[in-house]
């Protein structure tokens, strides 16, 4: 398809063993990825992983050093980016000063002499409900609003793949909640296909049909949001989206339905189709929010799994929950999320816990174990302050907000 027309709908994108480097440095290692058309898709990692440098090879702002790029079946690898059927919202936008909001929208059609430049860049710019503002120029409007230009821009060029590098990083927290979702319907309206870039997990969570966790250039998992989080495949995802408790130990038994692991002396029952491994040391899991904390040592259980005596070390209040670190000997510390359903916390610092979870709320990883690691899985120290400060940015803007 030349770059001259409209999309109807949205066009599949293929990339087949991509490989860049820049001169002493690799990006991205090997990447495969096929998003369908239709689809909002995002690829979530942290920075530097190489989620701008993919989204560069496939508006063709950069070549790949090997692999190709499918858009619509057809190989578009040594097409000029001005020849893909593809628009890109950049990670730093840039309007035209001297143009109105409108003329800004209508520019690429003008350029591209599509009919009625004008009408469809106010029903784009009503999409994006800055419509009342089109005669303004963008020095006269919010970062916020400069960007939901930016949106209009691309998304009037109908392109049939619209590629989307953390359009809404200027937003605040609450007018970013509400444009994920106007963008979601956007893309349900016009059909295209979205490919979106981000670091933040709820971002990718609330908006996409399919996430691809990317780590240092390569995709770790890919799948439905409720999947990826429910049976996380690696450590790395099983920490980035959301936090996990693992734990790695030897596998002592299993039965058709379960696996039993020797966890610092603890058994842990994991679901048998819910652990990627069945034998040898293995790292098994479970999220802060399906724990328990109980003051007693609860009563043994065939479907529950009982981990203490532990030490709450710390309580920290989030508003909806209760964030508790459990220290437990012989395994490391613990994280548990409970509900705040009760005034005051159900335990305080110093206070000696057990801690329980239903079986069926396990998952075991597919990572080889790391060697001379403790039986608590620790992770990496990238991840974890990562996660951390994800979670202090999001308490300090909604304390603002
Ligand atoms: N032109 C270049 N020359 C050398 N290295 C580069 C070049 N462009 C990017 N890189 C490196 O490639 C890696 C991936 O960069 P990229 O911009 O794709 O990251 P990103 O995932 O988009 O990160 P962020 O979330 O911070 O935007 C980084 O380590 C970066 O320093
Ligand atoms: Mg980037």
């Amino acid at each position: 398809m030349a770059s001259g027309t409209f999309a109807d709908a949205g066009a599949d994108l293929e990339l087949v063993g991509i490989q860049k480097r820049f001169p002493g440095f690799t990006a991205i290692e090997h990447l495969d990825l096929s998003i369908p058309a239709g689809s909002f898709f995002a690829l979530l990692g942290p920075s530097g992983c190489g989620k701008t440098t993919t989204l560069r090879l496939v508006a063709g702002l950069e070549e790949p050093t090997a692999g190709s790029i499918l858009i619509g079946g057809t190989d578009v690898t040594q097409q000029k980016a001005f020849q893909r059927p593809v628009n890109t919202v950049f990670q730093s936008y840039a309007l035209f000063p001297h143009m109105t909001v409108l003329e800004n929208v209508a520019f690429g059609l003008r350029r591209r002499k599509i009919a009625d430049p004008v009408g469809k860049a106010h029903e784009a710019l009503r999409l994006v409900e800055l419509d009342h503002l089109a005669a303004r120029k963008p020095q006269q409007l919010s970062g916020g609003q400069q960007q939901r230009v930016a949106l209009a821009r691309a998304i009037v060029n109908k392109p049939a793949l619209l590629l989307l590098d953390e359009p809404l990083g200027a937003l605040d927290l609450k007018l970013r909640r509400q444009m994920q979702l106007e963008l979601k319907t956007i893309q349900e309206e016009v059909g295209l296909t979205f490919l979106h870039v981000t670091h933040d997990q709820e971002e990718a969570m609330t908006m996409a049909d399919t996430i691809a966790v990317m780590n240092k250039g390569r995709i770790e998992q890919m799948g439905a949001p409720e999947v990826l989080y429910e049976l996380p495949k690696t450590a790395f995802v099983a920490n980035f989206l959301g936090q996990s408790n693992l734990f790695t130990g030897p596998v002592i038994g299993s039965t058709s339905t379960s696996i039993t692991v020797d966890v610092a002396g603890h058994r842990v029952i994991v679901p048998a189709d819910r652990a990627h491994r069945h034998a040898g040391e293995v790292t098994i899991g479970v999220r802060p929010e399906k724990m328990w904390l109980h003051r007693k040592a609860p009563a043994e259980a065939a479907d529950r799994n009982i981990m203490g005596p532990g030490r709450v070390i710390d309580v920290s209040f989030s508003g909806v929950s209760t964030q508790y670190l459990v220290a437990v000997p012989y395994i490391g510390t613990l994280i548990v999320f409970a509900q705040n359903m009760a005034f005051g916390p159900v335990a305080d610092v110093g206070d000696e816990v057990w801690l329980d979870w239903h079986v069926e709320h396990g998952f075991g990883l597919e990572d080889e174990p790391v060697p001379g690691a403790g039986p608590r899985f620790a992770a990496d120290t990238d991840t974890r302050s990562i996660a951390a400060q994800r979670r202090e940015s999001l308490v300090t803007e909604l304390e603002e907000a």
